[in-house]
């Protein structure tokens, strides 16, 4: 009876670590590149940041395609981010997050027709 009891408590308990991965999934999925960049990007990047301020108008569309295909791992696959649960940036940010950050950084740089900040 007892070990029931415990098996039970264990999958429950498995059950909400389970959901709660979920959702953090799910929000991360209905951001768009916007909200991406300024959850991803802004925390290390802001205005007096001792990495530099980068937001999509810092760069130009060539120098975003640039970095995301060649610099960004390069550059951040090292780089601990204590925002997001202490892992590496390259590990916290999937290929589809990825996808859309880099969209809105290009849809949004110095030379664009809409030149923007992330907010
Ligand atoms: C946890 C902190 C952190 C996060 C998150 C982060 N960066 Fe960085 N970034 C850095 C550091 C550190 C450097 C290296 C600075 C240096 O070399 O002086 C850097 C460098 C850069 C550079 C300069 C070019 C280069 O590669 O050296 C750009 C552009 C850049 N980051 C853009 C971004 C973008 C876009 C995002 C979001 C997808 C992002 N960063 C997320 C810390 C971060």
């Amino acid at each position: 009876m007892h070990r029931t009891w415990k098996i039970a408590s264990i999958v429950v308990a498995g059950m909400v670590v389970i959901a709660l991965s979920g959702l953090a999934n799910a929000r991360d999925k209905k951001m768009d590149g916007q909200a991406l960049f300024k959850e991803h990007c802004k925390v290390c990047h802001g205005a007096d940041s001792d990495n530099g301020e980068y937001t999509p108008m810092t760069l130009i569309q060539d120098q975003w395609e640039e970095f995301f295909s060649d610099t960004y791992v390069d550059t951040h696959k090292d780089v601990v981010d204590t925002a997001h649960g202490g892992k590496k940036v390259t590990e916290v940010i999937t290929p589809e997050m990825l996808e859309k950050i880099k969209k809105f950084a290009i849809d949004h740089a110095a030379d664009s027709e809409h030149p923007m900040t992330c907010g």
